[in-house]
């Protein structure tokens, strides 16, 4: 009798839990596709803004923190297993105050400057073009520099690009070899101006076409080195700022950035909400807000579309992630956050975003890699912990360079009060060697997802997976406890006739590999 009762009671919690589970379906076209999801997609931000690059990065050559020529090993060893393709520097709202020949030469010379942009701290400028050149050749990733368009003169960013790259017998070659570099430096990304609406000079879109085409015209390509020359874009949802310069500059630009930060309670005044001191509405919210740079890179790529039909000019999302109050005690200025399971989802809906519009976003930078806003990684003195939203970024490598698979997913709404998004977002490419990833999220923080998926073109042999989850919503990693929070194995995945079928659990990001 008893054994009876417990079994009921096991089925009948069964049931609701059977009851709890959304019911989705996924098509998946492996044998289409044309778009190649570029790598740049999963590019990184740092700022001379708190303590991304003055004690994330940089710790100075006699640092008992270990290091290359000043620069944390264990940072970098950490950024290499995420595959950064490329890196943007100086910033940011710094990029328009920086002056570049303040940051060469032997240290102890440099000038010293009042960062007024980011806490008003002294700014020693002990980490120029040479280191940042250093910590890409260690990481293994492309330079992406800002220009200074708001308060340097032309002449300054035409020799910034003459130091770098040229190999001429001229000034600022001849300067660069002073300083200790022979070869010039291969860099392809190159911003004209960071924010010229806002901190970069409070321009409007005409009188910053009209400013990019000048500086641009002074900016060269020199030797074999050839730019990809970044103009200015909108803030958020102005698609007129995008129209503009689009008419304006047109093909004189490569490419055209677009920011757009996710705040929970979506204002900019007062509380933005905690990082990690947040309960379902705020994970909701702000998951929905993360949802909404779909809608903005497709209203920007329709004005692109209708003076770039070719899409020849690349949208360049150099500035994304959630913004949070920063941790309580630390200085406002220094915009350092926590990072929760919430994180990695805003990460990997943002980067499923970015994948299925590979046509036209060529390059995303996460604000930022350390330390600041989203991200990577957090350090304090010698110890370092990895964030969930870096996690997810290793999880997604295999989608760098792969192809985008057309995928069509159908999936329950998950919805709080008069309020709807969709419960699942999702990706899938096809690498060089005909292995498919397929990421997914499941946005639903109580409800676990069922998948059934059509796989049309490709019969796998094998399925495995990987999921980063937790059973609370909350969950961060910490200097004490660095693993709460990691990548696990999947195993509620299974090879169907014709494609696949899983589980995913609520609030959770999962990649799939079929072979
Ligand atoms: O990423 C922090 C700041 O946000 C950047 O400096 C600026 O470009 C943006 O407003």
């Amino acid at each position: 009798m008893k054994t009876q009762i417990i079994t009921i009671a096991t089925g009948l919690i069964a049931a609701a839990a059977f009851a709890q589970t959304t019911t989705n379906s996924l098509v998946i076209h492996a044998d289409g596709g044309t778009n190649t999801i570029s790598r740049m997609i999963y590019g990184q931000f740092s700022e001379h803004l708190g303590r991304c690059i003055y004690e994330g990065i940089w710790v100075e050559p006699d640092s008992s923190i270990p290091n290359t020529r000043g620069i944390r090993n264990d940072v970098v060893e950490a950024l290499k297993k995420i595959k950064v393709p490329v890196l943007r520097w100086p910033g940011g709202c710094f990029a328009d105050e920086y002056h570049w020949k303040d940051g060469i030469g032997p240290r102890a010379n440099r000038p010293s400057m009042i960062n007024t942009h980011w806490g008003g701290v002294v700014e020693n400028n002990h980490f120029g073009t040479h280191e940042f050149m250093d910590l890409c050749e260690q990481i293994g990733c492309e330079p992406y520099v800002s220009g200074n368009l708001g308060s340097g003169s032309v002449q300054e960013m035409m020799e910034w690009v003459e130091y770098m790259t040229s190999d001429a017998d001229s000034p600022m070659a001849n300067l660069r070899r002073a300083n200790g570099r022979n070869e010039p430096w291969n860099v392809k990304y190159f911003a004209v101006g960071n924010e010229s609406w806002g901190c970069g000079g409070n321009m409007t879109p005409d009188f910053y076409s009209d400013q990019y085409r000048r500086y641009n015209t002074f900016v060269k390509n020199y030797g074999t080195n050839r730019l990809y020359r970044i103009a200015c874009g909108s803030n958020g949802g102005d698609t007129n700022w995008t129209r503009v310069v689009m008419e304006d500059v047109g093909t004189r630009m490569n490419g055209l950035s677009l920011h757009y930060y996710t705040l929970p309670t979506g204002s900019w005044r007062g509380s933005k909400g905690s990082a990690t001191q947040f309960d379902e509405t705020q994970w909701f919210s702000t998951l929905r807000r993360a949802l909404e740079m779909d809608s903005l890179v497709q209203r920007h790529a329709a004005i692109m579309d209708k003076t770039d039909s070719q899409k020849r000019i690349g949208m360049i999302v150099d500035e994304w992630g959630a913004w949070y109050d920063v941790e309580p005690g630390t200085n406002p200025g220094f915009l350092y956050q926590q990072s929760t399971l919430r994180d990695a989802l805003v990460a990997g809906v943002t980067l499923n975003i970015f994948n299925q519009h590979c046509d036209r976003v060529k390059m995303a930078n996460i604000a930022q890699m350390i330390n600041v806003l989203q991200s990577m990684i957090l350090t304090d003195k010698e110890k370092m912990v990895l964030t969930p939203t870096y996690h997810v970024f290793e999880m997604f490598t295999p989608h760098q360079d792969a192809k985008l698979l057309p995928s069509e997913l159908n999936c329950e709404d998950y919805a709080r009060g008069e309020q709807k998004i969709p419960g699942m977002s999702v990706s899938a490419s096809v690498d060089k060697s005909g292995a498919i990833h397929v990421t997914l999220c499941n946005l639903n923080a109580t409800r676990p997802a069922s998948v059934t998926c059509d796989l049309q073109g490709a019969s796998p042999k094998s399925v495995s997976g990987r999921v980063l989850t937790s059973s609370d919503m909350t969950a961060h990693n910490t200097f004490d406890q660095p693993d709460t929070i990691k990548p696990a194995p999947f195993n509620d995945v299974q090879l169907a006739s014709g494609g696949f079928t899983t589980t995913l659990p609520a609030k959770s990001v999962v990649v799939l590999e079929l072979k």
